[in-house]
Order: C-alpha cells, then structure tokens, then sequence
C-alpha cells in the first residue's frame, strides 16, 4: 500500500505530497506522517523550502469526520500547524480541488499558497456543529478581515479561490492543471530569498478595529437566539482573533471546539453527513453513470410536472415535456419561463443559463416526448404506459400503487432535495439503479424505499400526527404539544400544520385506533382551518398570526375524558418515541433499509432539523432508553404507538444505538 505522505526533493525543495483517497482528508495516520516529512525536511540541510500537496484530486478537503468519534489521538491538527507557521524554511502550499476546513487550515498556516484557478476553498465546520480547530478562526480573518471570515464560517460554502475576496488567499494563480507543479516549485524557489511569512503576524484584516468591532457586534446580535451553538461560538472565537493575542486566540479556539465536538448538535450533524452518503449509494450493482441520462420524458401538464421540468433544466438535462392539453402546453412553457426568471431575479441563475435552459426544452403530444427519451416521468394521476421502449424506465412521481418504480420527490419539487426512489414489487435491478442515477443527475438525495407506494416520509409524519392526537387524547393541550416541538426545532409543529392545510381534508383520515378525531371536532364545528381564521388556533389580522383560543380547548374537553394529562416534558420525548417506533417498522418491513436512511428523508423533506439529526439519531441521543421509558408509562388504546416495537425493545436490552437498526 502507498505510503500515506511521500517526500522527495527536487533542487533544494522537498515536496511533501498527502495521498490518502478519495479527499485527502488529515486522519491520524496522515497527520503523523506529515509532521515525520516536515521535521525532516527541516533538518535536511539539502532543503531550502517546503511543498505540501495533495495527492490525486484534491489538497486535503478536512479533518477526518469519523474520527472526531474517537479519542483525540496526537500530534493533532493545531501542533502541526504551528510547526509549519515556525518552520525557519518557507512553506508553501500547492492548492488544488476542494480545499476546505483543517486542509484550509493547513494551508493558512503555511507561509504561501499557489493554486489552481478552479480551487475551491472553504470552512464548513458549523455543517458539522463545529468551528474550525486548527487556527481557522484565528488566521482567517487576520488575512482577510472579520466579515469575510464569518461569511466563510457560517456560511460553510464552497468558494472560489479565484475571486474576490477569497484571491488574497492564493499568492498566485495557475490555470491548467499539467503547470501546477512546475509553478508550484518556481514559486518555492522564489520564497526562499523572501524568508517564512507567518499568517499567525499578520493583522491587515483588523486594519480597521472600528468597523471590526460594529461588525463582531451585529454578528453576535445576529446568532445570539438561534439554536446552533457552533455559530455563536464562530462569532466569540473570530472576536477572541481581534482582541486577543495569537496563542490566546488559539487556546479559546481549542476550548469551544472540544466543548462542540462532545455535544449533541455536533453528533447529529456528523450522522447526518455520513446518513447522506449511505443513503445515496443503495443497490449500486450496474452503477450507469449519472451523465449516461441526457434526455428526460416528464408526462403531465400540472404543478408537479412544472417543478420537474424546472429541477430537469436547471440540472443540464434535455426535457421533452408530454401535456396532452395543447392550450395548456403553451401555458405550461410560461410557467417554466416565469420560474427561470424569478431564479434568475434572485440572482441564482444568470440570464445566460437561463436562456440556453429554456433551448433545452420542448413541449409535445405525450407519445411524440417518450420518443428517445432516456428516462420517463409520469406526474400526473391515470396515464398509461403507452408506446414506450421496454427499456426505458418510466417511474411514476405521484401518489399511486407503485408496480415497478417510483420517484416521489419533496414539494417543490424545483427546490427540495429529497427524493424517495420507491422499488415496488416487480421493478428490476436495473431499473433501481437507473432512477438512482437520475435523482443524482438532478442533484438531489436519494432514498431508496421498498413498497408499493408507501413512503418512509408518508409514515413518519403519519406516525408524528398520530402520535400528536393520541397526546391530546390523554388531555394535552395541543398548544403545549406545538410550542415543545417549536422549542425542540420543528419550524412547522402538527397543529400550526393542520390548520394551514385546511381541517376539512385532514379530518377525513380515519382514526382507528381509538381516539377522536380532533381535526374532524373542530371541522364540524366550523373552525376548518386557517383559512377560516379558525382552527385549532385562531388567526389575527390577514391569518397571519396564530393565537390560542379557548373555545377550541372547551370544544376538546366536552368530547375527552378525564385523564392525568401529560406532563409537558413527555410530549418531545413520546412523539420521537411513536416515530422510533414507526421507523423500527420500517426497518423491520423492509421499506427502510436502516435507521439513517430514515433521518434523510425527515430531515431533507420533512423540516427535521439536521442539527437534531432526525428522529432516529434524535432519540438515540436523548436516550433510547429513557425514550422506551417515558413511552411504557403512557396508556393509549393505539398500542402502536407506544408499546416499544421488538426491534426499538432489543436495541435498549442490548444497548445498542440506532446502527444497529438495519435489515
Ligand atoms: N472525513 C472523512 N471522510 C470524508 C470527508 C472527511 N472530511 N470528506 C469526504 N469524506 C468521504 C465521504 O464520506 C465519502 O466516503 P464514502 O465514499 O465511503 O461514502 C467520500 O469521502 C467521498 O465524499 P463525497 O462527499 O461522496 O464526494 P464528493 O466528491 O461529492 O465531495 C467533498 C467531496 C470533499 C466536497 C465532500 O465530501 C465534503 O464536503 N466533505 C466534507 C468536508 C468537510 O466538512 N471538511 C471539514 C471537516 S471538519
């Protein structure tokens, strides 16, 4: 196997090249080989400057995720920075693919950087529920000033190294990739007669400490209420740059980032990258290759099919889009004309892509669009599958019994990511890994889900109303049961929910497993829902504002028993307890596949805060245990709710987390 770090020497320079697949990322193993080749390329008399590079595609792209799970183990990240800042030998970084978090800390504590004009550079550390730990905070904004740096920071994005004001990172700029090296060592030959510049001395992004300080301060007022801790402490760690000595700077640093890798949000965040990855890599026996579909069929003339032929162009793919309508054609092409403009309006598409996206789309009679076509989507309800080629694959996108494939996308369809790629009973392989494809082809998550039309997100949020019902059944109020979940991080809690899609439809779903059906109570006595200003709330001013209302407590307390009611801090702990238990059925049914993938879809489709991590990882960390607990002491006729599934039972006989939920 290759070594992790190779060092050579060419004319004076020692190259130290990081080559650890697929992203280079600074694992242990990787950190205690470069700091071996940097001290000796120190001691080397031979050596008059460093190169550190990255192996294969990119300069490292971070710190090793996995392993912030494990004990800390040395040297870790922040020693070997400091000992490239102090080298007496100039060292320079060679940049090149996707440069971010400890590998942009990394090449921030080198004296210079080079790289290729298509790097992209970045600090997504608060994705993770962290700031950055190796001097991320504490360089960054002594090169490039406190806004930028929170810019960087909290945003986490990708960024071009290319523009402003990301270019000062970079002290030169080569454009194809073949002349990087040869530049790269010219440029270490250069560095020697300049001498080491060490970023930790610099100070030309605080060169205004007034408009440094006003802008600490709003970014502090800024994240002051939100939830995520790793943002305020980015704003407290950026402020400690400005105010505090270096080495100061680095040990606050070094505290919030050990304080936010041990907490929850961090933990939940982490599941949450790795949940999406597995997600994405179901049943990859055949792997087309993503690109291999060009040409997209959608067939339908309604809302859905807009969105997807939106989703199809912005993702590069010719859309040949079957209405049978001809009036409706033409209305349909204006819809997608209209959506392109708003993206472009919102500065999220040039005018340019925007227009050659429209080229890329043409409007027919449906079996006219099927004509080569790679890939069929029906989006509307009672289509046939016509004359089609057997073998190309045409999945259905709306709610019917699924035969072979189903794509059931998250609304807006256009902007949502999640995508639930449902096997039904006779699809082939092939089949399943041609959807997959798609899904990714237009830059979206999949899911993969075996059923013949249910979805794992359909059972969850099912599962999350019943569960919400069944509380007010045991004499909860649904405001208390609203106002924890608000407070837990849903942005839309059940209630608020019902009123806003109108109690009429929702109090048609039956309740059979032995409670009233609130939505129907309030239905009938007028109160349909927001639009009527009454619902389970009642709304202010334009419906705007939703305010509790007694009346409607009454009307629940005339048609429920006396109970013990439910202690407020059970409610967030028995609805993640009937959801676990729903998705240990999943599971168990084998329509998920494992707990994780159940996360995805909640929380890329169904407004579950990835800083909670979904359902799942959320009851792991509130306890399995405790959430098994609190649900035996609740007495509901609906046992599937609350009497623990066999597979949740043996995870907390066995003490085992949500992992060990798969089939
Ligand atoms: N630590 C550990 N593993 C990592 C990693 C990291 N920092 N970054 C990527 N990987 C792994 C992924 O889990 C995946 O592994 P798998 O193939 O076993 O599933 C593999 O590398 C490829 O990653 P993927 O995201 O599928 O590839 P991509 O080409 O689409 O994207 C990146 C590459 C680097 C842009 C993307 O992986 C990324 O954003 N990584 C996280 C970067 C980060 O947060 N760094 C700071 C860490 S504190």
């Amino acid at each position: 196997m290759a070594e992790v770090v190779q060092c050579s020497v060419h004319e004076g320079v020692a190259v130290v090249s990081i080559n650890h697949p697929p992203v280079n990322a600074l694992a242990w193993q990787v950190r205690d080989s470069l700091l071996t080749a940097l001290e000796c390329a120190e001691m080397d008399s031979e050596v008059r400057a460093i190169l550190i590079a990255g192996a294969g595609k990119t300069f490292p792209a971070g710190a090793d995720i996995a392993e912030f799970d494990m004990p800390r183990k040395e040297p870790w990240l922040p020693q070997i920075c400091t000992q490239i800042e102090m080298c007496r030998k100039p060292v320079v970084a060679e940049l090149h693919g996707t440069v971010l978090g400890g590998g942009f800390e990394l090449a921030l504590a080198c004296h210079y950087r080079i790289g290729l004009r298509s790097t992209r550079v970045g600090l997504p550390e608060v994705k993770l529920g962290l700031i950055p730990g190796a001097g991320g905070t504490q360089r960054t904004p002594r090169l490039v000033g406190a806004k930028v740096a929170l810019d960087m920071i909290l945003s986490g994005r990708m960024l071009p190294l290319d523009q402003a004001p990301y270019r000062i990172f970079a002290d030169r700029l080569v454009v194809e990739p073949e002349d990087l090296r040869a530049a790269a060592l010219e440029f270490c030959h250069e560095a020697v007669s300049k001498g080491p510049r060490p970023s930790c001395e610099r100070r030309e992004g605080f060169a205004d400490p007034v408009a440094t300080q006003l802008e600490l301060t709003k970014r502090a007022a800024d994240e002051a209420d939100g939830p995520e801790n790793a943002r305020r402490e980015a704003v407290a760690a950026v402020e400690a740059a400005f105010l505090l000595p270096f080495d100061a700077g680095c040990a606050f640093e070094e505290a919030a980032f050990a304080d936010l890798v041990a907490s929850d949000q961090s933990k939940a965040l982490r599941h949450a990258f790795f949940a999406e990855r597995r997600a994405a890599k179901v049943a990859q026996s055949v792997d087309p290759h993503p690109s291999q579909i060009k040409t997209l069929a959608i067939l339908g003339g309604g809302m859905l099919a807009s969105q997807l032929a939106v989703a199809a162009l912005n993702a590069g793919l010719a859309v040949r889009w079957g209405i049978a309508d001809s009036d409706r054609r033409i209305a349909a092409w204006t819809d997608v004309e209209d959506s392109l403009e708003d993206a472009v309006s919102a500065g999220d598409l040039t005018k340019q892509v925007a227009n050659d996206a429209l080229k890329r789309l043409i409007c027919g009679t449906m079996p006219d669009m099927i004509k080569n076509a790679d890939f069929v989507i029906r989006a509307a309800e009672g289509l046939q599958r016509s004359d089609m080629a057997e073998d190309v694959v045409c999945a259905i996108a709306v709610a019917e019994n699924v035969d072979q494939i189903g794509l059931r996308f998250a609304r807006p369809a256009h902007l949502s990511r999640l995508v639930e790629v449902i096997e039904g009973p006779r699809a082939r392989p092939d089949q399943l890994e041609s959807a997959i494809a798609l899904v990714k082809r237009l830059g979206k998550q999949p899911v993969h889900v075996r059923s013949s039309g249910e979805t794992i997100g359909g059972r969850m949020m099912a599962a999350l109303h019943r569960a919400a019902d069944a509380l007010v059944d045991l004499g909860a109020s649904p405001y208390d049961i609203d106002d924890a979940l608000t407070k837990w991080g849903l942005e839309l809690p059940p209630f608020l929910q019902r009123d806003a899609t109108g109690l009429r439809i929702v109090g048609r779903v039956e309740r059979r497993e032995g409670g009233m059906n609130w939505s129907a109570v309030l239905a009938q006595a007028g109160r349909t829902g927001r639009a009527s200003r009454q619902g389970f709330y009642s709304y202010l001013g334009d419906a705007a504002t939703p305010v509790h209302d007694d009346k409607a407590l009454t009307l629940f307390d005339k048609h429920r028993a006396d109970t013990n009611g439910v202690k407020k801090t059970d409610i967030v702990p028995l609805i993640l307890g009937a959801m676990v238990n729903e998705g240990a059925r999943l599971v168990d049914e084998h329509v998920a596949a494992c707990a994780s993938d159940i996360d995805v879809v909640m929380m890329t489709g169904h407004q579950f805060p990835r800083w909670r991590g979904g359902p799942m990882k959320a009851a792991e960390l509130h306890g399995l245990f405790r959430v098994a607990r609190t649900m035996q002491g609740a007495n509901h006729p609906d046992k599937a709710l609350w009497v623990p599934h066999p597979r949740l039972a043996a995870l907390v006989r066995n003490g085992e987390g949500i992992e060990a939920l798969t089939n």
